[in-house]
Formats: C-alpha cells, structure tokens, sequence
C-alpha cells in the first residue's frame, strides 16, 4: 500500500549522482515541486467545522418554536373574538374581554417582531455562510493543484476500498446506530425541548391560592374539547373540595367560570376529598391523593362518585415523600398524577424504595387498579416535579428562580434511565407547584405560586 506513494515521491525529486571517490556515492536531492501546504489544509478543515457548528438545529428550532406560537394564537384570537360576539353580555364582561383580545394581539405583534427578526438572523447567517463556502471551494480547488501525487484521493479511494471490504467480509453494511436511543413509542417523535411560556395568566383569583393544578382533559367528553379545569387548594393551602371548570382558555383567563363547581363534598377536608396539589383530569373524572390516605382517589364528574386504590404498604404520605426545590420541600406532594398518551399514572415513593421515585400505571376501567410498577434510582428531594409524555417519566429540579430544568427521564418501553436529559424551562414564578402534559396539543401545564403556565413541548 505505501508502495504507490513512493515510486511517485522518487519521480518529483532529482536525482543527482555524483561520481565521487569510488567508495563514496552522495545524493543530492532537488524537491523540484513546492512542498504540500498543509497548514493550509488544516485551516480549511477548521474552517469548514466551524461553518458546521454554525448552522445548528437549535436556529431552525428557534423559527420553529415561533411558528408554533403563531399558530396556537391565532386560533386562540379568532375564538376570543367571537366569544366576545357571542356572549356579550354585560360592559363590564365586554371591557374585560376586549383587553383579553388586545393583550394577545400584543403578544402576537411581539411574536411577529421575534420571527422578524430570527428570520433575518438567519437570512445573515444563510449568507455569510454561503460566502464562507464559497471561499473554503476556492481553497479547496487550490490545495487540490497542489495534490499532483493525487495522495489524498488514493487515500480516500483506498479508504473507500477498505470499507467496502470491511462490510463484504461481515456480509452486509452496517446500519447506522441512532445517537440516543429512541425514547418511547411516541407518535410525535422524541422529547427534544420546551418553547417559552406560551400561557401565563392568574386567572380568576390573582394572587389568592398560591397551590394548584390545572389543565385539559385528554379524553373530554363529546362538546367538552376546549374546556379547562382549575383546582385551587382553597384549605391551608393543602386541601379542596371541588374542581372549577372554564369552557375554554380564554374563559379561564377572563375568569368566567360557566360551569362552575363540581363538588366533591361539602366540608374541606374530609374523607375523600382532595390533598395537595398534583392531580389530573381524565375522562371525565379526577385523580388525586385522598385526604389523609396514602391512596389515589378517582372523582367521577359525571356520577359524583368516588373510587379509592390503595397504593403498596409502605407508601409515604401526609407531606412524608415530598418534592423538593434546594431549600424547601414543597408540602403534601407526596403523590404526583399524571396524564400521557396512554391514560393515568401515579408517581410516588415507598419506605422500601429508600425514597426513590416509584412510577405505577393506573389501569383504566371500571375498577380502579394499578397495572405495572416501576422502580427508579432518583431521589424524591432532588426532584421538584414530574410529568409523563409517550409513556416516558420526565423529573424536573431547581436551577434558579428563573430557570427549572428537565434533567431526568425513565423510559417506561426500555426501562432505560437518563440523568442528562438538560431541557431547560424559563419560568414565570420561582415555585412549579404542579405540573402536567396535555397529549392533545402536546402543553405542559404548570401551577406556579398562583400562576398559570404553559409551554408547547417540542418533539423530533
Ligand atoms: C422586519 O424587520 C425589518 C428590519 O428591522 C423591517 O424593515 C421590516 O419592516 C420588518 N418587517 C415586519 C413585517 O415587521
Ligand atoms: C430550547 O428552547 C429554548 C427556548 O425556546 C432555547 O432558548 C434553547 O436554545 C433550546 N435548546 C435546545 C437544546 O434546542
Ligand atoms: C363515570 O360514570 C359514568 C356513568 O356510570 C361511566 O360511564 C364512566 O365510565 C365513569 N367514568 C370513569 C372514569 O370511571
Ligand atoms: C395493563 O396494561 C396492558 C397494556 O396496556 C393491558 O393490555 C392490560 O389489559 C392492563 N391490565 C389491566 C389489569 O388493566
Ligand atoms: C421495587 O423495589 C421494591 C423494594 O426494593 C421491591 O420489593 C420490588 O419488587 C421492586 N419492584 C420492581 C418492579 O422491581
């Protein structure tokens, strides 16, 4: 394999003999051609990284994100408008919905300025990199007047040549393996990261209920699709006795509740009503921990009755298995409920699993029953909450007030567990006191210190 190299080194050099004293034979070597500058080599290929590193997929993500905030406003606009037409009812409704209206289109100006200006970003960036290619192919053109020996190409030929080989040896070509390991059967592809809160509003009572939960349910009843869901912990900030309902978003944010209260029972707390904040709508019905149980109470909406599941002897509960933020821990968040793709899950820890994350399916049905169980190596302190997408356990812990980060993940399909997942959420509010995944339109839901947050999950 060297040979080729050598015979055409020889032919570029002159070779001089000089006949000298006969037991003596000096070479005189003459490089009749410039050296091979490969300095400049190096530069080029530095360069051509760089141009890489710049067009990453993280602008294009950018765009992306801004689109898709476009895309649920506008909507959003259009249905707000016409609920004002509709249910015009009062001035002072009418007042308060017009600001609704001009707020979002505020939002959307701003969002528009945002893709204005990322798109033109990246319109500069498109074009100086088009130049940078231009120049690194000119480079390219003159370093290859410099390879007369062709050494490169028969290098990448023989290369070429060798994996050829390689695979007809092993009898196949090799499948490229993916980076990461696919991350559950998701339909929408893999979690890859969060937008900017795309819902932030205190809703009916600004400032008054500092824990809570609210959402969408997964699986609504016929006409009940847009309809939202509040539960404040109205009762020492630890218990409620009803859920609120909003007919849409924008009710919610105006603060029009028409469906009112579906209550639970009349006195807070009592047997079966709701402790802490981390609960979930789902089919009509609400699961949540029961008052003073280490069990998951499920509140049928439409009968008004409740069904109770026992979890596994050993279950902490009564502010025992908290989440925590570096600090505090946040109390009575010992069970965590929540909605994916697939239905109903708890999220919990036992005595016998040192206070590590435990992870059961809820099966669906008439009975109230848990399915599968997993066990996890995360700590519940280190945690701040959890959420559940594509059958995949996503926990999230404190950064800074401004900053919680999606560090973990237990894949459910693969019993695989990642401690680097680094998807960063910007909040609104230092403390996320619940949060959910919708599966219909892919939002995380958050209750933040009286503070309602969303954010658009972005799959691959
Ligand atoms: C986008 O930004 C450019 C430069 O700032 C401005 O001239 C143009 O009017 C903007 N377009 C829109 C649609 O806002
Ligand atoms: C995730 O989204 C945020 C906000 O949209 C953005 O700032 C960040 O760069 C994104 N991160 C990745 C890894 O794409
Ligand atoms: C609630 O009760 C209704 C009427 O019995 C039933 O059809 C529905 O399946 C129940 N919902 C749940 C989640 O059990
Ligand atoms: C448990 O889940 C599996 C898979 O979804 C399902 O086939 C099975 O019927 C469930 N079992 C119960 C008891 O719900
Ligand atoms: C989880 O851990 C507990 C306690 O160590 C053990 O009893 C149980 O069998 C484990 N469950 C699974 C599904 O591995």
């Amino acid at each position: 394999m060297k040979l080729y190299v050598i015979i055409p080194l020889c032919a570029l050099f002159t070779l001089t003999q000089q006949a000298s004293p006969p037991d003596k034979c000096v070479c005189e070597l003459t490089n009749s051609k410039k050296a091979f500058p490969h300095d400049k080599l190096s530069t080029v290929e530095s360069d051509a990284a760089k141009c890489n590193s710049n067009i990453t997929p993280q602008k294009t993500l950018e765009l992306e994100s801004l689109l898709l905030g476009l895309e649920r406003r506008l909507p959003q606009l259009e249905e707000d408008v016409s609920m004002l037409e509709r249910e015009d009812d009062g001035e002072l409704y009418a007042v308060i919905s017009l600001q609704v209206i001009e707020n979002e289109l505020l939002e959307i100006k701003q969002l528009m300025d945002r893709l204005n200006s990322t798109a033109l970003g990246y319109e500069r960036l498109t074009a100086d990199t088009t130049k940078q290619l231009e120049d690194l192919g000119a480079e390219m053109q003159e370093l290859n007047s410099y390879d007369t020996m062709e050494v490169v190409k028969r290098q990448q030929d023989n290369q070429r040549l060798k994996r050829d080989l390689d695979n007809c040896r092993t009898g196949f070509p090799p499948i490229p393996q993916p980076t990461k390991p696919p991350h559950g059967n998701c339909p929408h592809g893999q979690f890859v990261n969060v937008t900017g809160p795309r819902v932030f509003t205190q809703g009916e009572y600004p400032g008054s209920y500092k824990y809570g939960a609210w959402g969408r349910d997964p699986k609504p009843e016929a006409g009940k699709e847009n309809w939202h869901w509040l539960v404040i912990l109205t009762s020492s900030n630890i218990y409620s006795n009803y859920v609120r309902r909003y007919s849409s978003l924008s009710a919610l944010i105006v603060g029009v509740s028409v469906p009112g209260n579906v209550l639970i029972h009349s006195s807070n707390p009592t047997t079966n009503t709701i402790q802490g904040p981390n609960v979930v709508l789902y089919g009509e019905a609400l699961y949540y921990n029961c008052y003073n149980k280490g069990a998951v109470c499920r509140f049928n909406l439409t009968t008004k009755t409740i069904r109770e599941l026992k979890l596994p002897e050993g279950t902490r509960f009564n502010s025992k298995g908290n989440f925590c933020n570096l600090d505090a821990c946040y109390p009575y968040t010992d069970l965590d409920l929540a909605t994916d793709e697939s239905g109903v899950w708890v999220i919990y820890t036992t005595s016998q699993d040192f206070g590590n994350l435990v992870l059961s399916k809820v099966s669906d049905g008439e009975a109230l029953a848990l399915n599968q169980t997993w066990n996890t190596s995360v700590y519940k302190q280190a945690v701040t909450n959890t959420f559940m997408a594509c059958g995949v356990l996503y926990a999230t812990r404190y950064v800074s007030k401004d900053v919680e980060e999606i560090f973990y993940s237990f894949d459910t399909t693969t019993e695989l567990e990642r401690f680097d997942v680094g998807i960063f959420i910007n909040k609104m509010s230092p403390n996320i006191h619940s949060l959910n995944y919708s599966p219909v339109d892919q939002m995380l839901h958050a209750y933040c210190d009286s503070y309602m947050v969303s954010y658009k999950v972005l799959f691959q």
